[in-house]
């Protein structure tokens, strides 16, 4: 991974990530929404060619966040324990979501929750550590597919339909407002040891992914 001090302009087919890993031992701690607006503004600063406090954000309907300033990149987010992964294009929208692959969620009552009846069934006919993972995967793909069209997960995430065998997101189908199958492309990664994270772009011709690392 480069440094994002040494990242080029934002090319149009590029789809980039940066990873800020946080060690947690920040004396006093950081408040989270602090931290995550710090590195908001030192990633997106340089795109829009403003110093990082005059960015200005609006909100979607359902929250998903954008820039305010002509010509700039689409970005979305996502944070957990560990770290923060940011997502920026020129063209299509992007979501992104990130795990910590430890976590161990009571997937027999989630699934039938979040997922479809079929992911459900899926996922009951496993033994307990293959559907921990089944449910880690499909979870990262719904969530982040819901965070690139902006809906939010309430109400969505059984409507798209993944292939919980697939480690890289396989969409079967996504909810009838989210455009075709065709228009979506989906990327695994893995930011470190302990993290996973699913990228969902629609609307792009195949990107080129770079990841850069942001300290701090
Ligand atoms: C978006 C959502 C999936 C985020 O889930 P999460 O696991 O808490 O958090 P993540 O770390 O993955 O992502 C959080 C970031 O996603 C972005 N985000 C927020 N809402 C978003 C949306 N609707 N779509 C895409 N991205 C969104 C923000 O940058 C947010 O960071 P912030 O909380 O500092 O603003 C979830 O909160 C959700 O479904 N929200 C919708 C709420 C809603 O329906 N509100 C309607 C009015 S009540």
């Amino acid at each position: 991974m480069l440094r994002a001090a040494e990242a080029p302009p934002l090319a149009p087919d590029e789809l980039r990530l940066h990873w800020c890993p946080d060690p947690g031992s920040a004396d006093p701690p950081e408040p989270r929404r602090q931290r995550v607006d710090r590195l908001l503004r030192t990633v997106l600063a340089a795109h829009v060619g403003l110093p990082p406090h005059a960015l200005a954000f609006g909100r979607e309907e359902k929250g998903r966040p954008f820039l305010r300033h002509e010509g700039a990149p689409d970005f979305n987010l996502s944070d957990t324990r560990g770290g923060t992964l940011v997502a920026l294009c020129r063209q299509g929208r992007v979501g992104v979501d990130l795990e910590r692959i430890d976590r161990i969620p009571p997937v027999g009552r989630l699934s039938r929750r979040w997922f479809s009846a079929q992911e459900a069934d899926q996922l009951d006919a496993m033994d307990a550590e293959s559907a921990r993972l089944a449910f880690l995967r499909l979870w990262t793909a719904k969530e982040a597919s819901c965070k690139a069209t902006g809906t939010g997960i309430f109400g969505y995430t059984p409507r798209w339909r993944f292939d919980a065998r697939a480690d890289t997101p396989r969409l079967l189908e996504p909810p009838s407002d989210a455009g075709d199958a065709a228009r979506w492309q989906f990327f695994r990664l893995s930011p470190s040891r302990e993290h996973t994270a699913v990228l969902a772009l629609r609307d792009a011709i195949t990107p080129r992914l770079t990841a850069y690392l942001l300290a701090g």
